[in-house]
Parts: C-alpha cells; structure tokens; sequence
C-alpha cells in the first residue's frame, strides 16, 4: 500500500524485515532493510527507482493497484543496481517504451545486467525535467556514491531530494521518516552504512557535498533508498556525512584478534589493560574477530584513531580470519589511522611482521615492531603485554 511522504509523492517500496545479508553474504543487515521506490503522482506521472529483483512481481502487483500502469510517464533510474532496479524487467514488460532517465553508466549497468534496450534517456546534473503544477526534477550526477553510475534526483516546490544510497540505512521499518524510529538504531545503521560502503569514496563525497550545498537547493526531505526519509532537520544527516568524509575518528582504540589456543586473546586483554592504565579517557574495545560480526567491526574500526592487531603465527603466517579482515580494511580505503600488531607463537613468529606489513600497505601508520610472545603467556609476557599496551596509548 502506498505512503503518503509529501503532497503527491508516495512511498511505493518494499520493508524486508528478515533481510540479514546484503550484498551476497558480504554485509550484516541486522535489522532488516527497505528498498525505497518513490511514485509521484503530479501532471506528469513518475516512479523513482524500483525494489529488489525478488519483489519484482510483488511490487508491480501493488503499485497496478496504485496507479494504471499505462499512466506512468517516465521512470527515474537513480542507479542501477539490483536492489534498486530490479523490478525493472517485470515492470518494462507493461511499459515497454516509457523513457528511463538515468546516468550514461546507469545505460551500460542496466544493459550489462538486463541486456534490454529500452528507451534510455541519458541526464547530466543540472538537467530539468518538467512534471506540471510548476515542479521540476533536476538531476545531480552522484558518481562512484557509491557506484559510476549514482545520480540523485531533486523534486522543486516540493523540495525533496532523492538521493538514493547516499544517506540510507539497512533499517526494517514500518515508519516512513526520521523522526519516528529508534534514534540510537537510525544512527548506528546509518554510520554502519558510511564506514562498509561509502567510506572509500570519502575524498569524491566531500567534493559533491560541496556541490551541493553550492546549488543552494532549499532542502526539505532527503529520500534515500534504503530505510528512513530525513523530514525532522534532514541537513543533519548531511552534516554527519561532512563529519564522516574527513578522516573521522573518535577518541578510540580498537582491538582486534583471533586465538588458537587463547595465548593471542590473553594478550589481547592484556594490551587493552595497559592501554587504560595509561589513559583513563580513551575508549577501548576488544573484539574476537572469529566471534564478531566483521561489518560492525569494520564500524568500529571506522571510530577508532588505533587498531591493534593481534594473530598466532601459523605455518609461517597469519590466521586467515585476520588476514581477509586486513584485507577488508584496506578495501575501505581508511585514512589517518594507527596500528600495532602482536601475537602469540611456538617456534617461527613470523605474524608481528606480516600484520605490519600488511597495515602498512592497507594505508595504516604502523607505531612500532610490534610485540610477540613465544608459547603462553607467563607473568612476565602478560606484564610486558601490559607495557606494551601503555605504549600505544602514548603514541
Ligand atoms: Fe548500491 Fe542500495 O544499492
């Protein structure tokens, strides 16, 4: 059924309350998500972006009961990937030649996956599109947020901007705005959103914020994609991306492991005691990578200024867990963070090194060598694991 968001705009999406991988198995979606299609319902009719292929027959079933299909003007492809487009194909079999408008990437993303021509029509930022009563939807071209193709949509008058991934969350709701959910929830998926997807084009979002803002649109609503639409003061989600795309970081250290025999994981506690003996102030998490959700570390990881990295040597190498969540790091491209390594190990103790190494080519500032220790941790390693964590506080 459709929701009203403002005037003639109407929510036409779908709540997927039991989504908890997104992304393949790739990202943890905890509270579910919502994949946003808006229809707008002026003198010209248009639906703005779809729901995900598994919806498709569901979503075009609802919206007939919303509008007859054949009055659908034109359809705004924001970005083209399928948790957004993929109702497209069930959709286009009723309105096959109704113009899509979307970016030159869009055309090749949509093509690449559908392998359909239909009626592409190709916007720029700053094109207009006029749809009656004295509104128009202009389109900004939002590129590599978070994909070459992303482009948002901005409704006139009615001051709305579709700006589809950029501002979402993975948040299950049946609440269409801000205002109305869970505060600590909207925030914690929304900041989750930042650092496992945007965070690597951090330098370009900086740049389209600015944009942006230079347009001096009047903002009223920002409809996002996924989750909630920002109606109550919607610039401070704007402004916490501001925050967010410049090398963000709380007065937090983070430590990270995984343990064979629990030598590496008393290490670990040990560290993170002498990191408070040394400094009262600085939060300190310690997370078992095997036993941890690696999306919500990633998370804190994003919060940290120092991660401190720890892993048995294992034939001469790293464990995996730890090696693939370095690896994950690097990906996000994170920026004016510290690490140090440390690990237990029983003869080569190769895994101080190789975690360096790998930090240091993930883009992390390595503080020092690092600290091993050879067989369990005795009294005197668990005291020098302690020494060691007062060292990285004062870094
Ligand atoms: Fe980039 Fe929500 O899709």
């Amino acid at each position: 059924m459709k929701k009203r968001v403002k005037n003639n705009v109407f929510w036409v999406g779908k709540v997927d309350w039991e989504l908890q991988k997104f992304h393949g198995n790739e990202y943890s979606t905890h509270k579910g998500s919502t994949y946003n299609s808006y229809l707008i319902q002026e003198e010209k009719t248009v639906l703005v972006d779809t729901v995900w292929a598994p919806f498709a027959e569901e979503f075009v079933d609802n919206l007939a009961k919303e509008v007859d299909l054949n009055k659908i003007d034109f359809i705004v492809v924001n970005h083209g990937e399928v948790d957004h487009s993929g109702a497209l194909p069930a959709l286009m079999k009723h309105l096959p030649d109704k113009p899509i408008y979307c970016t030159a990437n869009a055309v090749k993303s949509l093509k690449g996956q559908y392998h359909q021509h239909w009626n592409f029509q190709v916007v720029k930022t700053g094109d207009k599109i006029d749809i009656g009563n004295g509104k128009e939807l202009i389109f900004v071209e939002m590129a590599m947020l978070h994909w070459p193709d992303s482009m948002a949509t901005y409704m006139t008058q009615d001051n709305i901007l579709f700006s589809n991934d950029a501002f979402g969350q993975h948040l299950a709701t049946e609440e269409l705005f801000n205002d109305l959910v869970d505060q600590c929830d909207l925030f914690n998926e929304s900041i989750k959103y930042y650092a496992n997807i945007l965070n690597p084009f951090s330098p370009i979002l900086r740049r389209k914020l600015a944009e942006i803002t230079a347009l001096n649109l009047p903002i009223e609503m920002i409809a996002p994609s996924h989750g909630v639409i920002w109606r109550d003061n919607p610039l401070q989600i704007v402004e916490k991306y501001a925050q967010w795309a410049n090398e963000y970081q709380e007065n937090q250290i983070t430590v990270i492991y995984d343990t064979m025999w629990n030598g590496t994981k008393l290490l670990a506690e040990k560290i993170a005691e002498g990191i408070r003996f040394a400094d009262e102030d600085v939060v300190i998490k310690v997370h078992n990578l095997a036993k941890s959700d690696v999306n919500d570390l990633i998370t804190e990881v994003f919060k940290s200024k120092t991660v401190v990295i720890g892993s048995p040597t294992i034939v001469n190498s790293i464990l995996h867990s730890v090696a693939g969540f370095i690896n994950l790091m690097k990906g996000l491209r994170f920026k004016n963070k510290k690490a140090a390594a440390f690990g237990c190990y029983g003869w080569s103790g190769e895994s101080i090194k190789i975690i360096n190494e790998l930090m240091e080519n993930a883009g992390f500032e390595v503080l020092s060598e690092g600290y091993r220790n050879q067989w369990h941790p005795d009294d005197d390693a668990q005291k020098a694991a302690v020494d060691y964590g007062k060292k990285i506080a004062q870094f």
